[in-house]
């Protein structure tokens, strides 16, 4: 079968460049880039006006299965993440049961082989159980395909656990990703502490509960010499610990969340439990240091931690669990927040080859010989946020009735056309 998509914009994050080429594809590989190229029997999109991307690339959502299927399953989040020009995502173990083991592992690998086009790559927990306690074999969970380490949803506790899980990764040649959180300093929090959260009476998050956790993952990484990868940077002297340690030699990437760079603690106010997050939502201090770090490469990657739940979850602030759907949003999100701030190229490339490097998965760009996983937008479509409209089970967002620019028209996954707009 052969797929020729002609006339769009490319944009090629290896190169950091943009300029109209056809892409020709067969058997789902690419077969040939270039200009005027043309093919018979081949099926054309026809993409004039239209932005043509490495498919994106999420290093960081949940999928809930198995155990939460009715937030949502992988076929569900996969059809969502496909409506978000996502072709690669990679999904944390806070499932029932913990992806701690062998067959769930499998498990997960299997339903999404199943479900769609769109490549998985699990992650598997540093923990037992993520209790923070036992180390899981992660030699043995590496070689049956966990891309990564993560106990992500509950920080790892204990500095000389975290130490000892930095050290087998160093030797297994993992990848630790951390979820930073002191959960004695977020307590009972709901929102972010500040002036706000006093105004409106409710328990804060201090910025320094992720902050003393970053900063401790920065310097057992200096030690250790492991790769480690922040998890949702939300603060200002978390990316400021960051930029420090990576100037002295720590193998550290990082990440933020497209509501890290566009909403702040004023949501909860607006939208209640919907904007309720873990980290909570800052403040105009923080998303200005969080664009900052993106601009300046302290932040490598834009990562959705699409953290769907039910409607009827997500009614009360204070018993509402954290998170919110975000395959559906990020790249729409990045394209009018960021616009202005960070090239079309920039932002591209931190949802495509940057995290596609962190995971050491081959994906990420467009070459001739290459899967063809591939995203067309529309840079110029203006729509409506409608959490109702998502794919995902879970339909709550923050974003309800925010206008956003740029559309996902195509998503091209293995060279079969997965989602159409
Ligand atoms: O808001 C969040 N929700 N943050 C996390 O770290 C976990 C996630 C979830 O699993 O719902």
């Amino acid at each position: 079968m052969m797929l020729l998509i002609r006339g769009g914009v490319l944009i090629d994050p290896e190169t950091n460049s943009a300029g109209s080429a056809d892409i020709l594809i067969e058997d789902g590989k690419v077969k040939a880039l270039g200009s005027g190229l043309s093919a018979q029997n081949a099926e054309v999109i026809e993409a004039e006006g239209l932005t043509v991307a490495p498919g994106l690339f999420d290093v960081h959502c949940h999928l809930r299965e198995p155990g939460f299927e009715y937030k949502e399953d992988i076929k569900s989040g996969l059809s969502a993440a496909a409506k978000g020009g996502f072709t690669s995502v990679a999904c944390m173990p806070n499932t029932r049961p913990v992806a701690d083991n062998e067959k769930t592992l499998l498990y997960i690998t299997e339903q999404a082989r199943k479900a769609s086009g769109v490549n998985v790559f699990p992650i598997a927990a540093i923990t037992e159980g993520s209790l923070g306690l036992r180390l899981t074999d992660m030699e043995k969970l590496s070689s049956l395909g966990a891309a990564a380490f993560s106990d992500d949803g509950r920080p790892v506790p204990d500095a000389s656990v975290m130490r000892r899980a930095m050290l087998r990764a160093k030797e297994t040649d993992a990848l630790i990703i951390s979820h930073c959180e002191d959960a004695a300093l977020s307590g009972k929090g709901v929102m972010n502490e500040g002036i706000l959260s006093k105004k409106l009476g409710y328990k804060g998050v201090p910025g320094s509960s992720e902050e003393i956790i970053v900063a401790r993952e920065a310097v057992l990484a200096l030690e250790t010499g492991a790769r480690v990868h922040i998890a949702h940077v939300s603060t200002k002297t978390s990316v400021e610990i960051v930029r420090f340690a990576k100037a002295q030699g720590a193998r550290l990437t990082c990440e933020t969340c497209p509501h890290y760079f566009s909403l702040t603690e004023d949501s909860i106010e607006a939208k209640g439990a919907l904007a309720k997050v873990n980290p909570p939502l800052r403040t105009e201090k923080d998303i200005e240091a969080v664009i900052g770090g993106l601009k300046d490469g302290t932040i490598d990657v834009i990562a959705t931690d699409h953290a769907p739940h039910s409607k009827e979850e997500k009614l009360n602030l204070i018993t509402a669990p954290s998170g919110f759907s975000g395959f559906e949003t990020a790249l729409s999100i990045s394209l009018t927040y960021l616009n202005g701030r960070l090239t079309v190229q920039e932002i591209i490339s931190k949802l495509t080859i940057n995290p596609a490097m962190t995971l050491r998965r081959d994906k990420g760009i467009i070459r001739e010989g290459k899967e063809a996983d591939i995203v067309i937008f529309d840079p110029e479509a203006v729509w409506e946020v409608d959490g109702d409209q998502f794919l995902s089970k879970g339909k709550n967002t923050p974003y309800n009735g925010v206008t956003l620019k740029g559309k996902v028209v195509y998503t091209i996954a293995k060279g079969n056309v997965i989602y159409k707009g």
